[in-house]
Order: C-alpha cells, then structure tokens, then sequence
C-alpha cells in the first residue's frame, strides 16, 4: 500500500508510567487565544447523483411515472393494448399519460413498473397507490394492483378500485405487501372491459420520514439526521450546472404541485460511461421545498447553489451572455424570497400555498459550483452586485474551481478576494496521502480574506478501487483536525457524495450506500458524525514540542471546548503502524482544577482496507470511560486509529 505520512523525529521522548515505550508529549493550552468553532461546522451535501434522489432519499417507488422519459415505455412492461399518449392532458407541463384498453377477447390489460433497479418491498408493510385516471367511454372500470415478487409471483394478492366517469380524478389504493422482496415491481391491471387512461402512477411507503405525504425515505433520512448537521447544502455539485444549459437545475420547476413538475435529464446518466445510467432522469418530487424543510427537520441551515449561467465546464461548456444574465439572477433573487419572504410576496405565498407559512431562514447562498476561469468572475461580480442590492444580510459563496491547487484556483482565489465574496467554496477529492500531508494545510491561510467552504471532499483510496475504506476515513479524520484548528477561517465543511445506490452508482466513495431496503453507513460517515458530535465551539490551542500537531510520528490532533457542558473535547488520529504513548499536559488550569472524568469514543481496526458492508459494519465508533485524574492525560492510542476524549475538569 501506498503510504508516506509524514513523519517528523523532532518529538520529545520521556519515560512516564507507561512501559518502556517513548512518550510524546502534548499541550493544551487552556488560557491562549480561542478561535470559535462555527455551529454549523459540520454539515451534508445532497445531490442527485448515484440515484440519491429519485431511487434514494426519495420515497417513490415507481420509476417514470408520468410517462415523461424521452421513451414513454422505459420503467414500465405493457401488457395488452396500451399506448401512451397526450391529447387532453392531466398536467400541462407532464403531458403524457397512459392509455388501456381491454377488448374482452384478452384476459387482461395492463402495465408493470420495474422501479429503480426493482422495488423494496416487506412483508405486511403498508403501500399508498395513487394515480390520476378517468374512463373514456364514461363505464365505470375495474382497476386491479399486485405488489410483485422477483420471480413473478403475487402472493394471491391484489386491490381493486373503480374508474368513475370521463374526468380525471385521484384514485387511491392501499395495498399490504405479502412478502419481502428487494427487486419487487407494481402491477396495475384494467379487469373490466373497456377504455382507460391513467397518469402520476405513483408508490410510496405508507410510512415516511415524518409521516410526510411525498416524502422521504425514513430509514435513509434518519441516517442523515443522524450526523446531526449543521448545514445541508442542495441539490448539487454539477446538477445545478446541467451538461448544457437546458437541463440545469431551474429551482422554480422544482416547487409547486408535484404531478406539474417538468422532467430533467440527470446530469449523471451518461458522463461516466463506465457506469452510465441511460434510465436516470431527474423527476424533482424532492424538489427545493423539499430540500428546505428537510434541513429544517434536521436543524441544518439550508445552503442551497444555484446555477450563474455556466453549464458544466467540463460539458458542452454553455455559458449566457453576460448581458442576458438577468432571469437567472433574477432566479437568485426570488429563491431568498421563496426561503424568507412574506406570504404575501409572489414566492413567499407559493411556499406558503405548499405547507410553510414560516420562512426557512435562509442565510447562505452558493453562486455557481465549480466554475472556473474570467468568464465565471465576470458573472459572479453581476450577481453579487444584484443579490447584495436587495440581500445584503445574505452569505454569499463563490468558487475555487474543481480541484484544490491548480492554475484555476490559484486565479480564483485572488478574484474571490476582490469581489469579496463572504465564502470560497473549496472541493478535493484526493488521494489519503493528500489529506494526512494537508492537515496543516490552514494554518497559514490568510485571515483577512474571505472565510472557507470545505464544500465536498473525500479520500480517494484507488488502492482499494475508489472504495470507502478505512484508511480513506482515517485520512479524512486526521485531515479534519486541521479544519477544526483553523475553525476561524475554516466555516463551514462536508463530504461528498453523500449516497450511492449499490446497484446504481455512477460515483465512489459515497458516505452512505443503500439498496432498496437497506442502508449502509461507512466507516467514512461515522468519521463525519464523530465530528459532528463531538464540536465543540472554541479552539483550544494544542501542540507537540510547540507545534501544531499536523502528522508528526503519524499523529494528528485537535482539541476545543464545550463551553455549554464545560467540557474539552480532543480528537486524536494515530496514523502509524505502532501504538503510542502520549502524555496531554493542560496547561492553564486552576491550582485545585485538574480531570475529573474521561470519555472516549474511538475507531480503529488492524486493516486500513477494511470496509463495512451491508449487514456487517465491522469499523463503527466504540464507546469506554477513560481512567484520568490530575492535569495531563495519559493515553495509549492503538495503531490505525481515530479517539476523541471528553475531559472534565
Ligand atoms: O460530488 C460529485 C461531484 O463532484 C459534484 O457534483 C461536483 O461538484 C464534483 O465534481
């Protein structure tokens, strides 16, 4: 394996109580200067790559449901006469819809959804069908639903509902599902004879994430609220770019009715055509409303990105004149208003018509997402003059371009400075050795200057085939300390991706994988909720032989107060092959103040490529109380790991 921390000799050797072994010695100072730690420093990023929305956090379980796919049919087996047409629509922007006709010479007529690489079922779990539908002929239809196993059996098993009169209406149907079955598909069946058509077929659990009707997965929503976090940013990454300008991210058809909502290409259905995805598109059921209330569920600041006229760079390179920019900051404009304004303002009053009279709280907003070169400062500087005109209350984040030391950044940065935006939007996606030599990588940022957006990272182990092993989660860990250090100028901070479905991935590591019944969380996403949990809101200054601790002998650490619980919080990465010996000296105390009690919560394993897997997460946080007294700490840390103490004093 290809590894080279860097290793400094310098530290102090002592002998103390532990046996024979070196000892190294840190400090804490208690009195020196405090940095605040922001409190939403640790947050997700949700985009809709790796089926993360639709197929994902998205409860729907029918794929295509509007028959809106460039091909009507895709998702779905007819069976008998069926045809898809769009004369007399139900929805104006959905105009497609499903005709059948059962002539009484077949059996049956009908259709079959396949889902997204099939449909999480479970045995006597509740499933709400509802679709739009009326009957061509006037004669009341007999309509019949099956859940579907795999292997095409239907447990005997089936609800009927009637087809009343020429008019589309809402039908609804509540099915039981027989069996469990992770590839599962929808049956809908036309009993009686005679013409029907029927539009938004759509499948949900009767159970959401907090019971909400359109709503979310609950056990992979739950995973997220789980990490506590303190923002959420939405809904991309180059979704809000689109491959060309037509199939960006245009947040206002995300919102209203969702029967109404247009569909969008996925950015991700054929950019990796290793891994291309000829079925994904983008239905936008979890639209911004969504997005905004999640965050809200979650108590996370909402950060959402928005497109500024630049399709993806590394695409069809698109971009709008700068002189016909104004509907898309425009667009800009009327987000903050949709997020906060007024019920009686034009977009306050739709969010309010969609369930949230109150406003969202909006605070941050992202121009553009890894843009790159003059042409993206020129448009970024007409934005920000707009949005600061009539928002200057709002935090505004602009880019350093995809990569975190290229010619793109070293231009941007200088530029973000002049146009002053609040926030640089940083992203690295490298390799574990890039994020164990990066640990001091702000220490010597300049202070001055606009604050960091750590905006998307994760180590990219290729020795473990861009897998979520434990050594990239240890990288990730040991390179956080360095943010939290420098939590002054370091703000805000999220891996990414955040979900990869198992069998429909176009992107690695991911910090939580799933199927359609099961989630898996990675050593990665605990590394992300250690953190998030254990905060802290004040940098405490803590040192090794009088510097910060940025991978001396493997080691990288960090260490901040609670000031609510009074607690200091250290957090400690052994990166060696070799246990250690570490004596923390807390300097500043009291003369009758010293350790009463020690927490840890710890991960470690003998093998760096180690991985959870469904059903088998073998790296999960670990919990003990620590034998401490007195004003220094004595540890011995395990090879290959990541602790985090909790001192009170
Ligand atoms: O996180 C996946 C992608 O990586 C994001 O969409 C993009 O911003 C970055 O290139």
């Amino acid at each position: 394996m290809k590894r080279s921390f860097a290793i400094l000799t310098l530290s102090v050797f002592c002998h103390y109580a532990f046996a024979q072994e070196p000892v190294h010695v840190m400090n804490i100072d208690m009195k020196g200067q405090v940095k605040t730690i922001s409190p939403e420093m640790y947050g997700i990023f949700f985009e809709d790559i790796n089926f993360g929305a639709d197929g994902g956090l998205y409860a729907e379980l029918v794929k295509n449901r509007s028959f809106e796919f460039p091909n009507s049919f895709v998702g779905w087996t007819p069976f008998g006469l069926v045809s898809v047409e769009d004369e007399d629509p139900c929805f104006e922007r959905n105009p497609h819809y499903v005709r059948i006709t059962n002539d009484g010479r077949r059996l049956r007529a009908g259709i079959q959804n396949e889902g997204f690489r099939g449909i999480g079922l479970e045995a006597g779990k509740e499933y709400r069908l509802t679709a739009y539908a009326r009957a061509v002929d006037g004669k009341p239809a007999t309509l019949k639903a099956e859940l579907v196993a795999a292997d095409g059996y239907n447990g005997d098993y089936g609800v009927y509902a009637q087809v009343e009169g020429r008019e589309w209406h809402k039908i609804t149907m509540n099915l039981t599902s027989p069996f469990t079955d992770c590839h599962g598909k929808l049956r809908i069946i036309l009993e009686s004879q005679g013409t029907i058509e029927m539009d938004h077929i759509s499948l949900f659990p009767a159970q959401t994430w907090k019971g909400r009707e359109n709503g979310l997965r609950k056990d992979l929503a739950q995973a997220l609220a789980d990490l506590r976090p303190g923002f959420f940013r939405f809904p991309g990454g180059c979704i809000i770019e689109g491959n060309s300008l037509d199939t960006r991210y245009e947040w206002k058809k995300s919102v209203g009715p969702v029967e109404n909502r247009p569909l969008n290409e996925n950015r991700w259905n054929h950019v990796f055509k290793h891994r291309a995805a000829p079925d994904y598109f983008q239905s936008t059921g979890m639209g911004f409303y969504e997005m905004f209330l999640l965050a809200e569920d979650m108590g996370a600041a909402p950060l959402p990105v928005i497109s500024c006229g630049m399709a993806c760079q590394f695409e069809s390179k698109e971009v709008v004149p700068l002189d016909e920019l104004g509907p898309y900051i425009q667009d800009a404009v009327d987000l903050i208003e949709f997020a906060n304004g007024d019920v009686s303002t034009t977009w306050g009053k739709v969010r309010a018509e969609m369930g949230h009279p109150e406003p969202f709280g909006l605070k941050y907003l992202a121009i553009g997402n890894e843009q790159w070169g003059p042409g993206y400062v020129e448009r970024l500087e007409k934005f920000m003059k707009e949005i600061r005109k009539v928002h200057p209350e709002i935090t505004l984040i602009g880019s350093s371009g995809p990569f975190p030391e290229d010619e793109h950044f070293k231009y941007l940065w200088p530029e973000m400075k002049r146009l002053g935006v609040d926030m640089v939007d940083e992203h690295y996606y490298m390799e574990p050795d890039w994020f164990f030599s990066n640990a001091d990588r702000y220490d010597s940022y300049d202070r001055k200057g606009p604050k960091v957006f750590a905006g998307e990272f994760a180590a990219h182990d290729y020795t473990n085939d861009r897998g979520n092993s434990f050594l990239s989660a240890l990288a990730e860990a040991a390179f956080m300390t360095g943010l939290e250090r420098n939590a002054d100028i370091v703000r805000l901070a999220t891996y990414a991706p955040l979900l990869g479905h198992a069998e429909a991935w176009q992107w690695s590591p991911d910090l939580i994988w799933f199927n359609n019944l099961e989630v898996l969380k990675t050593a990665n996403y605990y590394v992300q909720k250690m953190y998030s949990e254990n905060r802290g809101n004040e940098v405490l200054e803590m040192t090794l032989d009088g510097k910060a601790v940025t991978g001396q002998e493997g080691l990288y650490a960090t260490a901040a107060r609670d000031s609510k619980t009074g607690e200091t919080i250290i957090k400690i990465v052994n990166a060696s092959d070799a246990r250690k010996n570490i004596r923390i000296g807390i300097d500043g105390l009291k003369k009758r103040q010293g350790i009463t009690s020690c927490r840890r919560i710890y991960m470690q394993s003998d093998d760096l490529n180690v991985m959870n897997t469904f059903g088998n997460e073998t790296v999960t946080p670990q919990e003990e109380q620590v034998e401490a007294s007195g004003k220094a700490l004595d540890l011995s840390l395990e090879p290959y790991s990541f602790s985090i103490y909790r001192l009170t004093l």
